[in-house]
């Protein structure tokens, strides 16, 4: 499964060229990165905030689809603050003694940033408490009725969180966070303007039209608009004269049988299994992921935001369920009963 995912041209997890080959292209301050406007605003002004104060900044939590970005602002909030940052991820800590060590390693205002920090283990995040709020350590030595807390004071810091899970982040560290970021995906102008810096970057030729086009089909995601255009330069240069352009970039992509929406033959396979498989739905996470063998997490976290995103699914108590534009997207007549049964699970979905 692992495999399949890692073939997917579409996929908006890190691959290893992606992980290795990227930093040159990923902006280094704020008004370098482009998009997420919002964002951008209100980080600008607690980073100004707290330098003015000479203090750290407050702990940031950045939520959002795989791709979008969460890794390189936090890198860029680094920084903007004028410091380092070391990165590491929740399943990475282990052990509360890992997380010991990470923190009693921090250099005096240095952000910590944490990826994936929803799967962060429980007696870890319990660490984690007193370390955000206090800036201390709080270790249990002995045990049963012998057992002591020794405290020791830690350097201020800043915790950059990024989760694509929101929701399964427990209430008392999500309390812990001051500053809550939800990345978006982006619009087709800022992909085609990031696509255009990668390619000046990396000396690909290509025209705005062509720019536009491999915008058009990158689902919002500017880590899945590089890869495409790397993809797209390749063929340029084997089939074509080189130069991207609107109609190459569209050979291209045809080729990789991406669609016009951005849908790859793993998202049609969602599609059709619900519409076909289950007659429109609705069906449970898992009976659908192992249709498509995918994990259901994969599930959740890369394909369904943008499928909801574009009004393809919707989702409901009893599970996902096809829509309209779903049924004409893939040539397939809606029957009438399923309309009546959408509106149904439409007004008890609100209930
Ligand atoms: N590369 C990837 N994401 C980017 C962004 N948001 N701005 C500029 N370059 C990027």
């Amino acid at each position: 499964m692992k495999d399949l995912e890692d073939e997917r041209l579409l996929t908006s997890h890190l691959l290893g060229e992606d992980r290795y080959g990227d930093n040159s292209l990923r902006p280094i301050c704020l008004s370098e990165y482009i998009g997420q406007e919002k964002v951008k605003e209100n980080i600008a002004i607690f980073v100004s905030a707290a330098l003015e104060r000479r203090e750290s900044l407050d702990h940031v939590l950045l939520s959002g689809p795989p791709g979008l970005g969460k890794t390189t602002l936090a890198a860029i909030i680094a920084h903007e603050m004028k410091t380092s940052i070391k990165k590491t991820s929740g399943p990475a800590i282990e052990r509360p003694g890992d997380l010991a060590a990470i923190l009693t390693n921090l250099e005096p205002g240095e952000v910590l940033f944490i990826d994936e920090i929803h799967r962060l283990n429980r007696s870890v995040e319990e660490i984690m408490y007193p370390a955000m709020e206090d800036y201390v350590l709080d270790i249990i030595i002995g045990k049963g009725p012998a057992a002591r807390t020794l405290r020791i004071d830690l350097e201020a810091f800043t915790l950059i969180g990024a989760t694509t899970r929101p929701g399964l982040l427990t209430s008392p560290l999500r309390d812990r966070f001051g500053i809550t970021c939800r990345l978006d995906y982006y619009t087709e102008n800022e992909l085609a303007s990031i696509i255009a810096r990668t390619a000046k970057i990396l000396g690909i030729n290509i025209t705005i039209a062509g720019a536009e086009e491999i915008a058009r089909r990158s689902r919002g995601t500017p880590r899945i608009a590089n890869r495409l255009l790397k993809r797209v330069r390749d063929y340029a240069l084997v089939k074509e004269t080189g130069i991207i352009e609107e109609d190459v970039a569209a050979r291209a992509l045809k080729l990789f049988e991406i669609d016009t929406y951005g849908l790859d033959n793993v998202d049609r396979m969602i599609l059709e299994a619900i519409i076909v498989k289950f007659n429109g739905g609705p069906v449970g996470l898992e009976t659908l992921a192992a249709c498509v063998s995918e994990e259901p997490d994969t599930l959740t976290d890369v394909y369904e935001p943008y499928l909801l995103k574009m009004g393809f699914i919707h989702k409901t108590p009893r599970g996902r369920v096809a829509t309209e534009i779903a049924y004409r997207l893939m040539n397939l007549n809606q029957p009438r009963t399923m309309e009546v049964n959408t509106l149904f699970k439409d007004v008890s979905d609100h209930s």
